[in-house]
C-alpha cells in the first residue's frame, strides 16, 4: 500500500476526532489524478457514471464489467485517496454467496480499497458476508438510485415518521453488518443529523445537510460539466463553458490555417527533401 494512502481506520478515526471527510466521484485516470492531487479523502467510482460518462438516464443498466473498466483506470491514478467502487445493480441482489464472488472479482481486478453497496436492511446479510470475506464495504441508504422504481422516483426520502424510522433502521443495520462508512442520500438534514449521532460509523451526505461527518458530490456537478443545477449542490467551476471556448478557438485556428504554426512543427534538413 502506498505510504500516504488513506486507510479505512483513518476514515473511521475522523468521525471520532470530529474532522470532516471530503469525498468526490471520478471515473477515469485524468480526473482521478486531479481529484487525488486536490487532497480528497475518498474517491468513489460511482455507478453515476451511467449519467456522467455513458449517457444513460438510470444507473440500473450499468454492468460489473463497466465498473471494473473505470475503477481500474481510477486506481492507477490515485495513490493517496481511498478508492471505493459501486457494486452495480444486479451484482449483489442474488444473495451473499454470489455477491461475495462478484466483490472478490472487483477487488482483485481493480485494486480498489473498498466497495459500496446500496441498500439498507435488505442488504445487511450481503454486506456482512462481503466484509467477512475481507473486503471493506461502504453502505448507502436514503435515496438509492438503483431502487428508484421501488422508491417512486429520485426524491427526498424519510420526511414522514414511519419512513424516517425505516431509514434509521436501515442505517443501523448497515453499520451493524460491518460497513466502515455510510452514504446518506437526499434526506432532511434533521434526519441525517440524528443518524449521524446514532451510528458509530462516519456518515457521508449528499443532499443530506451539513451535520453529516462528510460530504460527497458527483465530480461533474462540482466542475459544471453535468449541465444540471440541483438544490443540494454548488458549482465551483464552469468547465463546460471553458471546454467549449477552448475547442471553438482550436477550430477557428485550424480553419484559418494559423494552427499548427512553425513552432508546433517538426523539422528536417531541407537537403534531404531536395533528394527525394
Ligand atoms: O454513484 C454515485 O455517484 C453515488 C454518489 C452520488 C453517492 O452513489
Amino acid at each position: 500500500m502506498p505510504e500516504n494512502k488513506i486507510t479505512i481506520q483513518q476514515v473511521r478515526a475522523k468521525k471520532e476526532a470530529g474532522e470532516k471527510l471530503c469525498v468526490l466521484t471520478a471515473y477515469d485516470c485524468t480526473f482521478a489524478q486531479l481529484v487525488d492531487r486536490a487532497g480528497v479523502d475518498i474517491i468513489l467510482v460511482g455507478d453515476s457514471l451511467a449519467n456522467t460518462v455513458l449517457g444513460l438516464e438510470s444507473t440500473v443498466p450499468v454492468t460489473l464489467e463497466q465498473m471494473i473498466h473505470h475503477a481500474t483506470a481510477v486506481t492507477r491514478a490515485a495513490p493517496n485517496a481511498l478508492v471505493v467502487v459501486d457494486m452495480p445493480f444486479g451484482s449483489v441482489q442474488e444473495g451473499p454467496q454470489l455477491a461475495v464472488s462478484r466483490a472478490v472479482r472487483v477487488f482483485k481486478e481493480t485494486g480498489v480499497d473498498a466497495v459500496k453497496i446500496e441498500g439498507g436492511r435488505r442488504m445487511a446479510k450481503v454486506i456482512a458476508a462481503v466484509v467477512e470475506a475481507g473486503i471493506p464495504v461502504m453502505g448507502h441508504v436514503g435515496l438509492m438510485p438503483q431502487y428508484r422504481s421501488m422508491l417512486g422516483g429520485l426524491k427526498v426520502q424519510g420526511k414522514e415518521l414511519e419512513a424516517a424510522r425505516l431509514i434509521l433502521d436501515d442505517a443501523r443495520a448497515v453499520a451493524e453488518a460491518g460497513s466502515f462508512a455510510l452514504v446518506l442520500e437526499a434526506l432532511p438534514r434533521q434526519l441525517a443529523r440524528l443518524i449521524t449521532e446514532r451510528v458509530p460509523i462516519p456518515t457521508i451526505g449528499i443532499g443530506a445537510g451539513p451535520e453529516c461527518d462528510g460530504q460527497i458530490l458527483v465530480l461533474h456537478d462540482v466542475l459544471g460539466l453535468s449541465g444540471r443545477s440541483l438544490k443540494f449542490t454548488r458549482q465551483w467551476a464552469d468547465l463546460a463553458e471553458e471546454t467549449v471556448k477552448a475547442v471553438a478557438a482550436y477550430r477557428k485556428e485550424v480553419l484559418e490555417g494559423s494552427f499548427p504554426g512553425d513552432k508546433e512543427s517538426f523539422h528536417m534538413d531541407e537537403s534531404i527533401i531536395e533528394k527525394l
